[in-house]
């Protein structure tokens, strides 16, 4: 399969080379916040890495359960946690393996550099698994990386991309380019809001 293996990724943390981690919870998501477009309620992170999402929505009162396989993202995550006395539930497994205890159980999903992390050959997949967890009228907020490069990860996410893969589950409510990108994504970040057929 095209891409990183579970090793790969491991190997970024082992090596701390973390050249996607924007060190802040991505600007749109606070902007999402304010604009009251999202609010607290039961939500899902895959691929949530050192977690600064996660922590910034925990901070705001929202359920959170974060998900990502590599041990290295999930133990920072977990003293960020803990040293925060927050009420949030870390998972060390693979997305695509969410057993059904996930199903219909979260309202929200933050995709966050995660779609563009995978192989291209699993996005049908990452789109199974998401309409599987999300509740009926529930919604990605996601930013998607538009590279405008060949391969990856990143692997380019065209505006296309997301209309082709997500039409078919979920209403397309709003997709243009983020306003408020952090400086090295600036132009570079389709935000979507997704909300579950
Ligand atoms: C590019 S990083 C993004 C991390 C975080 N969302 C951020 O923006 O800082 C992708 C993350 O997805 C995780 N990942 C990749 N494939 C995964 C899978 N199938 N299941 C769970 N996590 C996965 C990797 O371990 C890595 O932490």
């Amino acid at each position: 399969m095209e891409g990183y293996s579970q090793e790969d990724w491991q190997r970024h943390y082992d090596e701390d080379d973390l050249g996607w981690d924007l060190g802040q919870v991505a600007p749109p998501f606070v902007s999402l916040l304010e604009s009251n477009t999202i609010f607290p309620c039961k939500t899902l992170v895959p691929g949530c890495g050192r977690g600064h999402e996660v922590i910034f929505l925990a901070e705001n009162g929202f359920d959170v359960t974060a998900v990502d396989y590599s041990i290295g993202a999930v133990n920072h995550l977990n003293s960020a946690v803990s040293e925060r006395q927050l009420n949030t539930r870390v998972l060390n497994l693979d997305f695509f393996e969410l057993d059904s205890t996930h199903n219909g159980l979260y309202d929200l999903l933050i995709e966050q550099t995660f779609f563009c992390a995978i192989s291209p050959s699993q996005r049908s997949l990452y789109v199974e698994t998401v309409a599987r967890a999300l509740k009926k009228g529930g919604m990605i907020a996601g930013l998607f990386y538009h590279t405008g490069q060949e391969g990856g990860p990143p692997f380019n996410t065209t505006r296309e991309d997301i209309i082709e893969h997500f039409s078919g589950s979920f209403e397309i409510r709003e997709l243009a380019q983020a306003e408020n990108s952090a400086e090295q994504r600036k132009d570079k970040e389709w935000l979507a809001i997704l909300v579950k057929k």
